[in-house]
């Protein structure tokens, strides 16, 4: 096993409408992970795109009078800025309409399927949600109505291929039970676990073809196209190279960490890793599913019109301010509440006067009473191991709030030394202060790091250089 790198995959996002911080919150915990791996020095792969062939993104390009293909593509352009505007780099975007990257490994499962003898033919009714895209069952709906999108299922009667999900069921359930696909937090795995204690029932794989075509028509049936999530969820191997670049399939899969939200864990936990058994590949190692971002109290969604963009967040107080927010403001295991007021008190209370100021203090005394450039290289701050098992652990908000409580620290060392007035009664012993808080303040960059890249540049940079620095969050 190569220890030195690490693959990870966000969800592929539909192309429908614009992402808002719901969609952000996925992603840039995701890039929080990359980077803290990177900074290990191992080598990272963090895949993500767009999940096109589903009738709502056919259903949107109608509506908006496009081409559903154009209109996708330039959902997909407008989704790369949206992560290039959070810091987020990815190192593949993989888009489900690419004949290239994502249709031969898509076959390519269906034909396992096939092999393997878990495809089948029935005619199904039932009541389909299309902002899910899902088929659901009576107890997931109230009055008929899906309380996720607030919209009523409809009843749908087809002839449709099915998978055998429920052959796996003993299988999967002892691969999370052991650990082997570890499911983050504990909570989820019990989840998880309940329903395969009810046991899988298959799952409709297919759908009538309709026109205009739209979707990945099925081997030896072009009457018949993949039902959109069997389809999306073999991004995560097609994106790897599956089909189309063996050497890079080798190197990567499996996954090390699926990141997603608590909505579509069943399909990661259970779907996924059927797929995955009945083509004969390895599954993945681990899966984080995180709770949701919560605006007024309700899951933040376009159709319920709670929906705020980051990048008007961006554009007021900077994009690390954002990636401080999902890093340390929510508790990822659980649900949290964002709404615009609350962004500005834990603006204003942690990063206005914050990190800012205190890197300020220390490099205006670094800069005005030492000489030479501080040496800074050294053991990682004492607190390092326990922000090392936080991060390993997926708790992010504790990570952070490790980065903050050094921070506190540094700030109360100022306050109880007060090295400014030292030094004109024993600058010597002001100097070793101001040395010893310059190195502090060098120990809390790579912490910072993965969660506030640019605002821990510039604060190496600023001491590195022995300067002041420039300031660091700037509102526009
Ligand atoms: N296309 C599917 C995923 C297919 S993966 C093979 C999908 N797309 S999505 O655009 O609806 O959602 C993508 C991700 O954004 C999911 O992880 C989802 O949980 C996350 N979020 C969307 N709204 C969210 C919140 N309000 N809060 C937190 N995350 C949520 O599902």
């Amino acid at each position: 096993m190569n220890m030195h790198k690490f693959y990870i995959d966000t969800p592929i996002y539909y192309p429908n409408a614009d992402l808002h911080l719901g969609h952000a919150y996925t992603s840039v915990l995701a890039d929080i992970f990359r980077r803290y791996h990177e900074g290990k020095g191992e080598e990272t792969f963090l895949l993500t795109g767009t999940d096109e062939n589903a009738s709502k993104v056919a259903k949107a390009a109608l509506a908006a009078g496009k081409d559903p293909l154009v209109f996708a593509g330039e959902k997909a352009e407008s989704f790369k800025e949206f992560f290039t505007a959070l810091d987020v780099g990815y190192s593949d975007f993989i888009r489900t309409t690419d004949k290239k990257k994502h249709w031969p490994g898509v076959t390519e499962f269906w034909k396992r399927f096939d092999a393997a003898g878990d495809i089948y033919k029935k005619s199904y009714t039932g009541l389909y949600c299309v902002g899910c895209e899902e088929f659901k069952t009576d107890k997931d709906l109230v009055d008929g109505i899906c309380l996720l999108h607030n919209t009523k299922a409809e009843e749908l009667s087809e002839e449709n291929y099915f998978f055998r999900l429920s052959k796996y069921t003993q299988a999967i359930k002892q691969k999370i039970e052991s650990d082997e696909l570890c499911i983050v937090p504990v909570a989820r795995k019990n989840e998880v676990l309940a329903l395969l204690g009810e046991g899988l029932e298959d799952i409709s794989f297919s759908r009538p073809a309709k026109k205009p075509l739209w979707g990945i028509p099925v081997p030896g049936d072009e009457s018949q196209v993949m039902y959109v999530w069997c389809d999306a969820l073999t991004n995560y191997t097609n994106g790897v190279g599956f089909m189309w670049d063996d050497a890079l399939f080798e190197k990567w899969w499996p996954t090390d960490l699926q990141l997603l939200g608590k909505d579509i864990l069943r399909f990661h936990a259970a779907v996924w890793p059927a797929m995955l058994l009945s083509a004969g590949l390895p599954l993945a190692k681990t899966i984080f599913a995180h709770g949701f971002v919560t605006s007024g109290g309700k899951k933040m969604s376009k159709s319920i019109g709670n929906v705020i963009d980051p990048r008007e967040l961006i554009a007021e107080y900077g994009v690390d301010a954002v990636r401080y927010y999902i890093a340390r403001e929510f508790s990822h295991f659980d649900d949290g509440d964002l709404t615009r007021e609350k962004f500005k008190e834990a603006y204003n209370a942690n990063l206005a006067n914050g990190l800012g100021n205190l890197t300020s203090r220390i490099m205006k005394m670094a800069t005005s009473y030492i000489e030479k450039p501080i040496e800074t290289r050294g053991d990682a701050h004492y607190r390092f191991a326990d922000y090392e098992k936080a991060m390993t652990e997926y708790r992010v908000n504790d990570a952070a709030n490790i980065v903050w409580e050094a921070i506190g620290e540094l700030d109360k060392e100022i306050q109880e030394t007060e090295p400014f007035k030292l030094f004109k009664t024993n600058p010597e012993k002001a100097r070793e202060i101001v040395h010893g808080l310059v190195v502090g303040l060098s120990k809390i960059v790579p912490m910072l790091g993965p969660i506030m890249p640019a605002t821990a540049a510039k604060i190496a940079s600023a001491i590195k250089n022995h300067e002041m620095p420039a300031p660091l969050f700037l509102r526009k």
